[in-house]
């Protein structure tokens, strides 16, 4: 694996490194399986490495679980596939000790609905002494962006002007709106539910008033009722120049994977948009650009969250959102970093050779193993029957 050691300040135990593998799509077809029983009594005692999804055989996860499945193989780890048909029965046997699982990749859990089971699921492994991707209390909060907007506002992370509705409050509060917020036509305004994802339920609205936002949250709710929203003002950006000469959005979606920064140029998959969403920012862009700062914004967050996988959305704003992290635009004119999507936990493992709004192959495979290796590391630092059990288990 190619990497180079980055240099810039880290509130991580470990030096945070920045990826550099190869770009080129992977050609390998995939022949690996994970074990996904079906039937509950096939479940075995333990498991080294676990995922959850809904369904058994799902397009959008085909390649990376054939990668992870061959990577744990290749270092004689022992998988589960959880799934609609067994996530329940998982869950009862590791409250009542029957079933353990070493290292554990959600990938559907709805953290905000007190009895999602894919939730419960990361929780009762965690529980009972295995490691989640993300602590699920972490990914509860970070992946919420009312609650996450207060903790990157307050650590001088550039953010949105961004105002919290609590559920069902949007009526009184167009009344009497944040000082900051005008109502009077004269600004674009997101209307999103805090713990919404994949564009979902997500209202953009014109030359907002009183009227246009009413209306459109009433759009917006259809998503999720009981949620909070929030209210953001529009932030719009320049466009750079990459090294192959043409020109992007100054707009980045970075990952962070186990102590790995992994930053693409990124662009949402829209009506007319035709190209990849996701191109490698390269390590020469980044000194080119001095786009330094957008690593470190990368890196502190990691520090914040405490999360070891999950993905940021940052731009470089046009606006005078106060933020720590600054980078110059085509002119040369510092502009702050402002991040436009907090914290996503469940990323995007489907591969650009299928769905070109999706990240690399590369990168894929890439993280596949590494959830692999960690899952080792994991094994070998705390073989079953050793595990821990924290006092405060949470009842099932
Ligand atoms: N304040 C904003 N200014 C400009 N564009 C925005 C803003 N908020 C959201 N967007 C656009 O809408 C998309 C979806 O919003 P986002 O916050 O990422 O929600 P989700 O969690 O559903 O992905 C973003 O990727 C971005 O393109
Ligand atoms: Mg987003």
């Amino acid at each position: 694996m190619a990497t180079t050691q980055k240099t810039v300040g880290s509130g991580l135990a470990a030096p945070v490194r920045l990826w550099s593998g190869p770009e080129e799509p992977e050609t390998e077809s995939a022949r690996h399986s994970l074990s996904a029983p079906r039937r509950c009594e096939e479940l075995a005692p333990h498991y080294d490495l676990t995922l959850s999804h809904p369904a058994v055989d799902m397009d959008s996860f085909r390649a990376f679980d054939a990668w992870l499945a061959k990577a744990a193989a290749a270092r004689g780890l022992t998988c589960c596939l959880f799934h609609d048909d067994n996530v329940e029965e998982a869950t009862r046997r590791l409250r009542a000790g029957r079933l353990q699982c070493g290292f554990h990749l959600d990938y559907y859990a709805l953290w905000h609905v007190p009895d999602d089971p894919y939730a419960r699921l990361a929780q009762a492994v965690h529980d009972r002494g295995g490691r989640t991707i993300n602590v699920p209390e972490r990914s509860r909060e970070f992946t919420n962006k009312a609650q996450a907007h207060v903790q990157l506002l307050e650590h001088g992370f550039g953010v949105p002007l961004s105002v919290r509705v609590p559920s069902g409050s949007m009526a009184e509060w167009v009344q009497t709106p944040s000082l900051s917020l005008r109502l009077d036509g004269s600004e674009t305004l997101f209307i999103k539910p805090a713990n919404g994802f994949g564009s979902r339920g997500i209202v953009c609205v014109e030359h907002c008033d009183r009227e246009r936002l009413l209306a459109a949250w009433e759009n917006a709710r259809q998503f999720d009722a009981g949620d909070d929203y929030i209210v953001q003002r529009l932030v719009t950006w320049p466009r750079l120049s990459g090294d192959d000469g043409i020109e992007r959005n100054a707009y980045w979606r970075v990952f962070y994977c186990l102590g790995e920064l992994i930053p693409f140029w990124w662009a949402k998959q829209e009506t007319g948009f035709a190209g990849p969403s996701y191109r490698r920012l390269t390590g020469a862009e980044i000194k080119r650009l001095r786009l330094q700062p957008l690593l470190a914004y990368a890196e502190d967050l990691a520090g914040l969250c405490g999360m070891n996988w999950f993905s940021t959305e940052i731009c470089l704003s046009d606006g005078d959102e106060p933020s720590r992290y600054q980078a110059p635009g085509p002119d040369g004119r510092m502009r702050p970093l402002v991040a436009i999507d907090y914290v996503n936990d469940q990323c995007d493992v489907d591969v650009q050779s299928r769905c070109p709004g999706s990240p690399p192959d590369a990168l894929i495979r890439h993280v596949a193993e590494r959830f692999a290796e960690a899952a080792l590391v994991r094994k070998n630092t705390l073989p079953f029957g050793a595990a821990v059990f924290p006092s405060h288990n949470r009842a099932a």
